[in-house]
């Protein structure tokens, strides 16, 4: 994801967005606790105990006693770090790029022309910046590992590495229409039929489920307690309940009737105009609104809806989970308004042993808060129609984190606790619409950026992952969040009641534990926390999505954001069990200027797909002097965002 940050003239990529936008985040000194030390001793001692094994500790770092086996369940031979070109796997593993950016996708799309870009065509190729991935097995319901639908977001565009030419933010701010318009066909997601044969992948030309959702095109619905309210009516639709389009997917989720919950993220970047002087001011500054956008300053010149002072309730229409059906090409996806707007990373989605189900979600920001939605309703297993609508009843509940271990999901509903008119809440709709204001007013835990919140299938325990904080300061640390400065992330555990066949994701009471805290813990000023054995290159820092393989391992994805990268991201594998439990090892790493999102895995773990996102997206680099031509590696074609299939050579399960 990306910030505006100009270096000198030539640079105009993105990187995380330099912002907080919570003003509520200064917790009263009485419970500013600083358990730093105090955590730390108990995570080490979770390390002695699993390993059994360590004699004493250096800094930052175990020693452990006689010549070892490693413990970890993941018997591949990890990765070298480190920082270049190209996309790099662990031995015995192949690497094929599936899909490109511009590569045709729809029946009657061009072939990629990169000299000759048009609205009309992006509109009918794979878009911009791939992330969140889903494999939907052919026929649905199955679980076949060798056809389905790829389901990929496309979340933001770099403007400077798709044109030629464009080397400064004036150029950005001045493009012409047309490659505005590209941009917004770039955005969304794909669907994408695939076939596997052999170890082959391929993509199926003219597959009748292939298609493009797009900013551009694709007209939305909105559903739930918000859909219809004054707050979401503009000129284009005075219903408030039809849309143009989706913004910023970044990660998503799938429902258990086999639906794609693609989720909108820093929509807020798109718009122009001063939200001070709108009807909704308080709202859009909570949301991050500055008045000048910081992805895309030129759409507002050509459509209109992106200025907020024109249509300041245009921003309302984004920061939402849409759902789509990907087995049915013609269905309208749908804004859950039920589910808050916020920006959300992904959607963890698991069902409950009750038959609800329940959708955790982190909103990427600084000092922002990790959430999760309940169904009032039952999930039906015998009737996929029954489950349509099962998103637009429940109750979205925010989290907060006790320093004894404890945490409690606090519930957003209108007229409850501080949720009333005297906060200027009328009505379900408004606490959904200011999601984030009515978690303030809740005291819930301000988190160190909350990306994926991942429940395992095998154990129901829920992992947290927060991306990093460089704006936390001492005073401002606190269990959850342990570390101030906090440049490499970490992990939280959630622990709710039950036992592993019985776990009651609708309870508002579990218990958690840092996982794993980033950084290099051979460096004893990163202050990182790990297994006492992983090695100098399976640290990681920066942990952003995660997925899980059948046997309940964690496959971590990084976004780095240091200043000036020297680490490429890439995927790590991890036990959250047993002696391995958090054992990183580095298996992938892409290229320069990428971040690696996305992973997914086939139902019978023998391929991983990966998106590999802004491939030579860093300082000094450009259309015409990229820093990477990743994948093609063509004169005059610039990195292409792609996905890519990982395959173990002798046809076995990845990670083994
Ligand atoms: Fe789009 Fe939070 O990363
Ligand atoms: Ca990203
Ligand atoms: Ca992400
Ligand atoms: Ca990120």
């Amino acid at each position: 994801m990306k910030t505006e940050r100009q270096n000198g003239e030539t640079y105009v990529g993105y990187e995380e967005i330099d912002q907080c936008s919570n003003p509520a985040v200064v917790r009263p000194i009485g419970e500013i606790i600083n358990l730093r030390l105090s955590r730390r001793s108990v995570i080490k001692s979770l390390a002695v105990a699993a390993s059994g094994l360590v004699l004493g500790t250096l800094p930052g770092r175990e020693v452990l006693a006689g010549s070892l086996a490693n413990p970890s369940t993941l018997t591949f031979e990890e990765l070298e770090n480190g920082y270049d070109r190209y996309a790099h796997v662990a031995a015995g593993y192949d690497i094929q790029v599936l899909l490109r950016w511009g590569d045709p996708v729809t029946s009657d799309a061009l072939p990629f022309d990169v000299r000759n870009q048009s609205a009309e065509a992006q509109q009918r190729q794979f878009g911009y910046n791939c992330d969140f991935i889903a494999f939907m097995p052919l026929p649905r319901g199955s679980k076949n590992a060798n056809r389905g639908l790829l389901c990929v977001n496309h979340e933001y565009t770099d403007t400077n590495l798709m044109f030629p030419g464009i080397t400064s933010r004036e150029a950005v701010e001045n493009l012409p229409r047309e490659q505005a318009e590209i941009e917004m066909a770039a955005h969304g997601h794909s669907v994408v039929e695939v076939q596997r044969t052999g170890s082959v992948w391929r993509t199926v030309d003219g597959s009748p489920y292939n298609r493009r959702i797009s900013a551009l095109r694709t007209i939305m619905r909105m559903s739930g307690p918000a859909a219809g309210h004054e707050r979401l009516k503009t000129a284009e639709d005075i219903t408030g309940t039809r849309v143009l389009g989706t913004l910023n997917n970044c990660a998503g989720g799938v429902t258990p009737w086999g639906t794609m919950l693609i989720c909108e993220e820093n929509f807020d970047a798109y718009f122009s105009g001063d939200p001070a002087v709108t009807s909704e001011a308080r709202n859009h500054q909570r949301y991050g609104m500055t008045g000048v956008s910081k992805f895309s300053p030129s759409w507002a010149k050509h459509h209109e809806r992106f200025d907020v002072v024109k249509h300041p309730h245009e921003p309302n229409r984004f920061g939402w989970v849409v759902e789509f059906d990907p087995y049915d090409p013609a269905s309208v996806p749908t804004k859950r308004t039920a589910l808050g707007r916020l920006k959300h990373e992904g959607a963890g989605v698991v069902l409950n042993p009750d038959g609800r189900v329940v959708i955790y979600c982190g909103d990427d920001e600084r000092f922002d808060y990790v959430y999760k939605f309940v169904t009032a309703g039952r999930y039906n297993p015998d009737d996929r129609d029954a489950n349509r609508d099962l998103l637009d009843h429940g109750t979205l509940h925010v989290a907060k984190f006790e320093e004894d271990g404890t945490m409690h999901w606090l519930p957003l509903v209108y007229g409850q606790g501080p949720l009333t008119v005297d906060n200027g809440f009328h009505s379900q709709a408004d606490v959904l619409i200011e999601a984030r204001r009515a978690a303030d007013l809740m005291e819930a835990t301000p988190m160190d950026r909350p990306e994926d919140v991942e429940p395992s299938p095998a154990t129901g325990r829920v992992y947290v992952i927060l991306t990093n904080n460089n704006k936390r300061e001492a005073d401002r640390v606190d269990a959850a969040n342990p570390r101030a400065n906090n440049v490499h992330g970490h992990i939280i555990e959630l622990v709710p009641p039950g036992n592993a066949s019985a776990v009651d994701h609708a309870a508002v009471t579990y218990r958690w534990n840092v996982l794993l805290r980033g950084g290099n813990p051979h460096n004893a000023a990163d202050d990182a926390s790990y297994h006492p054995q992983v090695s100098d290159n399976g640290w990681l820092t920066c942990p952003d999505n995660a997925t899980f393989d059948q046997q309940g391992r964690m496959w971590i994805t990084t976004d780095n954001s240091a200043d000036e990268k020297t680490l490429a991201d890439g995927v790590y594998g991890c036990d959250v069990e047993g002696a391995g439990r958090a054992l990183t090892k580095l298996f992938f790493s892409g290229p320069r200027g990428s971040e690696v999102s996305g992973v997914c895995l086939t139902p019978d773990d023998t391929t991983m797909f990966i998106s590999v996102q802004h491939p030579g997206e860093e300082p000094g680099s450009d259309f015409d002097k990229p820093t990477t031509r990743w994948p093609d590696f063509r004169p005059g074609v610039p990195p292409r965002p792609s996905v890519v299939a990982i395959t173990k050579r002798d046809g076995g399960k990845i990670g083994a």
